[in-house]
């Protein structure tokens, strides 16, 4: 049997394509500070040689009963303040994050729920790449006219995930929540997406077993396990091209940027990053992992966050921002800072 179409003669009614800038930026750091040395003992480490080799001089870590969702609703307030909307004017809501230990419903209906907002929301799962993924989406649904205002969040709770005693990840990862709105806007506020993963590589950073192996064989609590060097070189060689091809697809130089916003995975591979892509010497650079640790998803948000307050980087002024991470995952692009 054929079926045939009705014969519908127009064209479906589509909404106008308009542009999309981040209106507000938040975060929230965990009162509980976490110094070298309360981690180097059980690692056979020390406060030099952490700092040395991550620039890492301390980090916060949420405090007991301290929720992934807590976290982001701390970040999302100053973000919907900044913004000027109310929790009820969001469209959409997408949380970026590796730490919410429910396999289901997400996050981000939950946070949506304490914040007062009944719009779509759900999370994803990109790692420390999962913000900068987060604000594409964003910005694709704001630029089709899906949505007008989105509440991106990246946020981890990565203590919890994180063995203390293995000698590679116990002094980087760390806890917090960074949030950004973003809006329909008169003029273009967020460059093109540059992405992509490389599975190859999966195994690099990685859950140490699968939840059917911690169960089947009774292994006791997962942890995020990481081949450091991998990582290190895949980072260090493979993320300045990435970022520059996001300059490229915004039209924009590194002469005009006003801030250069990496993921604080370690400090050398920011300045590593930095001297590749030949970054002018007085251009702000975020270094907010010395004094908050590597908080994967929340990482970009914070340091930008951090560096909006203190006024280092001007309204209006160009953030070139890159995430990259487990999968291995990256994303990169530039945008007006709120
Ligand atoms: N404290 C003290 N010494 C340590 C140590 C620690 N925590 N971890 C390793 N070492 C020692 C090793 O025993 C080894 O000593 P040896 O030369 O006497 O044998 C030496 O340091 C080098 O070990 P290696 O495992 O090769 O460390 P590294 O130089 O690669 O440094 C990292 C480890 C994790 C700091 C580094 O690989 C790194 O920064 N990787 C990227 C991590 C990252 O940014 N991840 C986030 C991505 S999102």
């Amino acid at each position: 049997m054929t079926v045939t179409p009705k014969g519908f003669a127009g064209e479906l009614r589509t909404s106008p394509v308009s542009h999309a800038t981040i209106t507000g930026i938040g975060g929230y750091r965990p009162k509980r500070v976490v110094p070298n040395s309360e981690i180097v003992e059980r690692i056979d480490s020390s406060d030099e040689w952490v700092r040395e080799r991550s620039g890492i001089i301390e980090r916060r870590f949420a405090g007991e009963g301290e929720s992934v969702v807590d976290m982001s609703v701390f970040a999302t307030e100053p973000a919907l303040a900044m913004a000027g909307i109310e929790a009820g004017q969001l469209d959409a809501v997408i949380v970026a994050t590796v730490s919410w230990p429910y396999q289901t419903p997400a996050a981000a209906p939950m946070i949506a729920e304490r914040l007062g907002s009944k719009a779509a929301a759900f999370d994803i799962s990109a790692a420390c790449a999962g913000y900068c993924h987060a604000v594409s989406l964003a910005t694709d649904m704001v630029r089709a006219g899906t949505a007008q205002h989105v509440l991106v969040v990246g946020v981890e709770r990565l203590s919890d995930f994180t063995s203390p005693d293995d000698r590679g990840t116990a002094f980087i990862f760390a806890d917090g929540a960074g949030a950004a709105v973003v809006s329909r806007s008169e003029s273009p506020g967020i460059g093109p997406t540059v992405w992509g993963s490389d599975g190859a590589q999966w195994e690099a950073i990685s859950q140490t077993e699968s939840w059917i192996d911690v169960h089947e064989k009774n292994l006791g609590w997962p942890h995020i396990g990481m081949a450091g060097q991998t990582v290190f070189r895949w980072a260090v060689w493979g993320m300045a091209p990435v970022a520059r091809k996001a300059m490229d697809a915004a039209g924009v130089t590194v002469d005009q940027l006003d801030a250069f916003i990496p993921h604080q995975a370690n400090v050398r591979i920011v300045d590593a990053m930095a001297k590749q892509l030949g970054l002018p010497a007085d251009l702000p650079i975020a270094r907010d992992i010395a004094y908050t640790g590597n908080t994967s998803a929340a990482s970009i948000p914070l340091a930008m966050e951090r560096m909006v307050r203190h006024g280092e980087i001007p309204s209006g002024g160009l953030a070139l921002q890159i995430g990259f991470g487990a999968g291995l995952s990256y994303a990169a692009q530039v945008v007006v800072i709120p």
